[in-house]
């Protein structure tokens, strides 16, 4: 007897260049996806050095320098990755970006800038591949949050608002295609270990550690795992849920 093979899942990653979103890529690597990542670094290092770790594990993946906050080239990148593999299957909003400040010394383009990549971003993509999942009525969408859109973070008011709203979009997205088949789920890390903390102070870094009770960072790899099994067969009845991942900072 023939056993026809499943077809690779088409997974797309936003921000899939380094830190969280390389992670997740590995971790869909293992399953022999298909992989896409879309990065804005100012160069291409980092995404290669994803694409050689990826290669590896014997994945086949491409990465495109893409920003989530335009609209228009954010539908023609999708239309593109759809012409290619007829459909996606997974989409992980993971593209992030911090701009710190307290609000009094705030300006309009730092607010602006977070909202438009971290929130307007995740609007942009789902918004771009949203009919052709209705159309296979399957799919899975995470999008990553943050436990500072729960609990708020001085310095952070665009970042903590934009996640706050991330949040919200997960919910009435879910709301909207569950009877399609799909599922919207997020994923809140805590103080995970990449680039984005690794500019932090020691200072702020210790101020950080004695609000997490198991009392360290967590890895990037903790967060893939969770954005991982809510893409799984053993979450197929998890839609419109906020999974904290966070060393227990957010209870
Ligand atoms: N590191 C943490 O402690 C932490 C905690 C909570 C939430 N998060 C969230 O997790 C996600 C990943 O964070 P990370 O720590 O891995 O960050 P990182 O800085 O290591 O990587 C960010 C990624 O986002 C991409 N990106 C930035 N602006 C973009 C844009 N306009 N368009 C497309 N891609 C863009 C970058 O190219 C990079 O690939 C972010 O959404 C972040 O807010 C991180």
């Amino acid at each position: 007897m023939i056993v026809e093979k499943e077809s690779p899942r088409v997974v797309v990653i936003t921000g899939g260049s380094k830190g969280i979103g390389r992670a997740v890529a590995c971790r869909f690597a293992g399953e022999g996806a298909r992989i896409v990542l879309a990065h804005y670094d100012p160069d291409d290092s980092a995404a290669e050095e994803t694409l050689k770790l990826l290669a590896d594990m014997g994945a086949e993946a491409e990465s495109h320098r893409l920003d989530v906050s335009r609209f228009q080239e954010v539908d023609l990148f999708f239309r593109k990755i759809l012409d290619k593999f007829q459909r996606v299957d997974v989409l992980v909003n993971n593209a992030g970006i911090t701009r710190d400040t307290l609000l009094m010394r705030m300006n309009e383009e730092d607010w602006d800038m977070v909202l438009n990549v971290n929130l307007k971003g995740v609007f942009n993509c789902t918004r771009a591949v949203i009919r052709s999942m209705i159309k296979e009525r399957a799919g899975r969408i995470v999008n990553i949050s943050s436990v500072v859109g729960q609990i708020g973070n001085p310095g952070q008011a665009n970042y903590s608002a934009s996640k706050a709203g991330v949040m919200a979009l997960t919910k009435t997205t879910a709301k909207e295609v569950a009877p399609r088949g799909i599922t919207v789920n997020g994923v809140a890390p805590g103080f995970i270990d990449t680039e984005m903390t690794a500019v932090l102070s020691k200072r702020v870094k210790d101020a950080f550690l004695t609000q997490i009770p198991l009392g360290r960072m967590g890895s990037p790899e903790e967060v893939a795992e969770t954005v991982y099994w809510l893409c799984s067969d053993a979450a197929n009845y998890i839609t419109g849920q906020i999974v904290h991942v966070n060393g227990g900072m957010y209870m």
